[in-house]
């Protein structure tokens, strides 16, 4: 069945439809890349390009595994709870089914893309009986493709990678999302406000796939976000963990990786609980 596949194979796949969307993305002219509608308001960009990538990525998928389920965000409504309820019924239909569910972000990194900062990226992920398999996060800017397969572990442009965890808090560089919600906005204010003096740094680049991937190969030794879906996680989370980091929940210790968690932390292994702490000490949950 198809559940038998060779992981190798689902990466391959992955690698090349992120690889399809990641070519439209830097052959798109300025006008590709002006603001079509905004969704939820008017910080939720949404430009012509996003909905040809994710057709782009659903063809190359469905090319190779024609029975495949694909859960991509722009053929969901937008708002936290449209994405949601979306993600349960393809892990439903998925378990059900016995069938793959991908899991795909067309561009993550929709404003930076429309504002010329070239932080944003493709992901593309696979979950077999509910769990990411495969990820793979394409940087088409700077030509890095990060990887990973469960318990095969992580790798940028073939290099295997792993998190680099420093000494103390105060040395760790830390990134965070600046979301486009309301709730998610004032959380991430007074998170900054309570990291930003205990730590090296603190970095909003607005792309958290990549950042996931930023922090399974060390260049940086955190990321949180307050309110994500299951698009922008999945194939990041497996990376980081595959490269010896953690992604898990932000206000539980979950054990392990869900796909389902919208607050998440991904880390070094090391600095995680800290930050966390200080999240808690400024009163965000
Ligand atoms: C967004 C980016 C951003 C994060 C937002 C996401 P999109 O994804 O990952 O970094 O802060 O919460 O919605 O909409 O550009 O795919
Ligand atoms: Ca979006
Ligand atoms: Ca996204
Ligand atoms: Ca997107």
């Amino acid at each position: 069945t198809s559940l038998n596949l060779a992981p190798s194979s689902l990466l391959e796949t992955a690698i090349r439809s992120a690889y399809v969307a990641g070519n439209l993305m830097t052959s798109a002219t300025a006008s590709d890349k002006g603001v079509e509608v905004t969704k939820l308001n008017k910080k939720d960009l949404l430009t012509k390009i996003d909905p040809l990538c994710e057709e782009a990525i659903k063809k190359t998928i469905l090319a190779r595994f024609p029975d495949h389920l694909i859960l991509g965000e722009e053929s969901v409504e937008p708002g936290p709870s449209a994405s949601s309820m979306a993600l349960s019924s393809f892990l439903e239909k998925s378990r059900a089914t016995k069938k793959p569910l991908w899991i795909i972000d067309p561009i993550d990194g929709t404003t930076n893309f429309v504002h010329d900062l070239r932080y944003s990226a493709p992901s593309v992920a696979c979950c077999v009986n509910g769990e990411v398999v495969v990820g793979c996060v394409f940087d088409p800017y700077a030509n890095e493709t990060f990887w990973a397969v469960k318990n095969e572990g992580a790798f940028l442009n073939g290099e295997r990678i792993s998190v680099k965890p420093e000494a103390c808090l105060e040395d760790s560089v830390i990134a965070m999302g600046a979301p486009p919600g309301k709730l998610s906005a004032s959380k991430s204010i007074k998170g900054f406000e309570g990291l930003l003096p205990k730590v090296r740094t603190i970095r909003m680049l607005g792309s958290a796939a990549l950042m996931l991937g930023w922090v399974a190969c060390g260049r940086l030794n955190c990321y949180w976000e307050w309110d994500l879906s299951s698009w922008d996680v999945a194939a990041g989370g497996l990376i980081v963990e595959e490269a010896g980091g953690r992604m898990r929940g932000l206000e539980e210790d979950t054990l392990k990786f869900d796909v389902s968690e919208r607050k998440i932390i991904a880390d070094d292994g090391k600095c995680g609980n800290d930050v966390r702490e200080v999240l808690k000490e400024s009163g965000l949950f």
